[in-house]
């Protein structure tokens, strides 16, 4: 299957870019995105006629132009689970966990790397290089480990051991620094001084989000090409809003759906919740959070380069923001253990915000919701084992 790729255009600007050579940002500083041939594609692509076991079944609408450096973990096509008891707890039978906890590394952050690191690959890369809370890195060890590509990571020092372990087990260069993922961004662009490295940090590179975007296709695929009504969604970067929303505009322009959309509901902690913020504050760009501190690791970004993407797209959806606390985070890991469900507290994030947008009257019973638990508990296990 071909990729319909044409070529990269600025989000702010719609300056237009090659995609045969590497690029990062736009000229103007805003994040590039991925254009595709959709009106050839609507015409030439039967979406009943997907084939393939992993994200790598959406290769036509991916940026991947030869299929011989597409990295194939068996990453996506994650299940998307009923939740009985949750259902009846919370009064929302139609309620869903789109569980990524199964993707190579424990979290659906294989999805983007596999996608950027193929992109990297194709783009005859020697080094890729990349600013991580933790999952991010590992993945990325992983798809690089994969294509025989070296790989330097940066990571907050409190970031718990399994992630480093991982990354440095799969051959990364992990060098941690003090503060949060912001200062290990900083410390990577300082090693980067020279252009050593090709730099997969979130969104200054265009083909993350690409590889995230799989979400949106795969939850609409599996729901038989409806859209739910609500998506939950555990935010720091914001890659998986964003990627998710691109999708959704892609597959109106192939006609595979219409103009409805999902509320996107963005979830963040009280420790960190510039979105939140901003969202709440009327605000088209978020402020720095001071002090970033949550267990929830993914979601210790304190500021991003997509606010402004994220704060729209929330507001055009209908959505919404809401920041949950740690013993609300730690509650929603135990509650959707009782599912058989070991979520990272990303995933306990997500469930927590459902009870108390149901309790607040926002969410109602006839919706269609998803959460997603974007990761598995197990590398975090340390973390949350101070709270049994
Ligand atoms: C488990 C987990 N969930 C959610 C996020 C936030 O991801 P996004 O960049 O899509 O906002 C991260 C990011 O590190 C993560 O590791």
């Amino acid at each position: 299957m071909k990729s319909y790729l044409l070529g990269l255009s600025c989000s702010r600007c719609s300056k237009e870019y090659s995609a045969d050579e590497p690029q990062f940002l736009c000229s103007c500083g805003a994040p590039l995105l991925a254009q595709y041939d959709l009106p050839r594609a609507k015409k030439e692509l039967d979406k009943n006629k997907l084939a393939g076991d992993s994200l790598w079944r959406y290769a036509a609408l991916l940026p991947i132009r030869n299929k011989k450096f597409r990295l194939d973990l068996g990453e996506g096509q994650t299940p998307i689970l009923s939740v009985p008891k949750l259902s009846k707890e919370f009064d929302l039978p139609h309620l869903f966990v789109k569980d990524e906890s199964g993707n190579p590394g424990g979290s659906f952050k294989a999805r983007g790397l596999s996608v950027a690191v193929s992109k990297a690959f194709e783009l005859s890369a020697k080094e890729v290089a990349l600013p991580t809370a933790g999952n991010a890195g590992g993945a990325a060890a992983l798809y690089a480990a994969r294509a025989g590509i070296k790989c330097y990571i940066t990571m907050p020092k409190d970031t718990p051991s399994a992630f480093v372990t991982s990354a440095r087990l799969s051959g990364a260069t992990v060098e941690l620094v003090d503060g949060t993922i912001a200062e290990a961004g900083i410390r990577i662009n300082e090693l980067n001084a020279s252009d050593r490295f090709y730099l997969l940090s979130t969104l200054r590179e265009p083909y993350r989000v690409e590889g995230k975007k799989t979400m949106g296709y795969e939850l609409v695929e599996q729901f038989d090409w409806k859209l739910p009504d609500v998506i939950i969604y555990p935010t720091g970067g914001g890659t998986g809003l964003v990627g998710m929303w691109k999708a959704f505009d892609e597959m109106e322009k192939l006609g595979w759906i219409g103009p409805e959309r999902p509320k996107m509901l963005c979830v963040q902690t009280e420790g960190c919740a510039p979105i939140v913020k901003a969202f709440q504050e009327g605000k088209e760009k978020a402020d720095f959070w001071e002090n970033a501190a949550t267990m929830a690791y993914g979601l210790r970004v304190p500021s991003a380069l997509a606010d402004f993407i994220m704060l729209k797209l929330l507001r055009d959806s209908g959505g919404s923001a809401v920041a949950v606390s740690e013993g609300e985070l730690v509650e929603g890991v135990k509650k959707l253990g009782t599912e058989g469900i070991f979520a990272a507290p990303e995933g306990g994030a997500a469930l927590a915000a459902v009870w108390k947008l149901k309790a607040s009257g926002w969410l109602q019973p006839q919706q269609k919701i998803v959460i997603f638990n974007t990761g598995s508990g197990a590398l975090y296990a340390e973390s949350l084992a101070r709270y049994l």
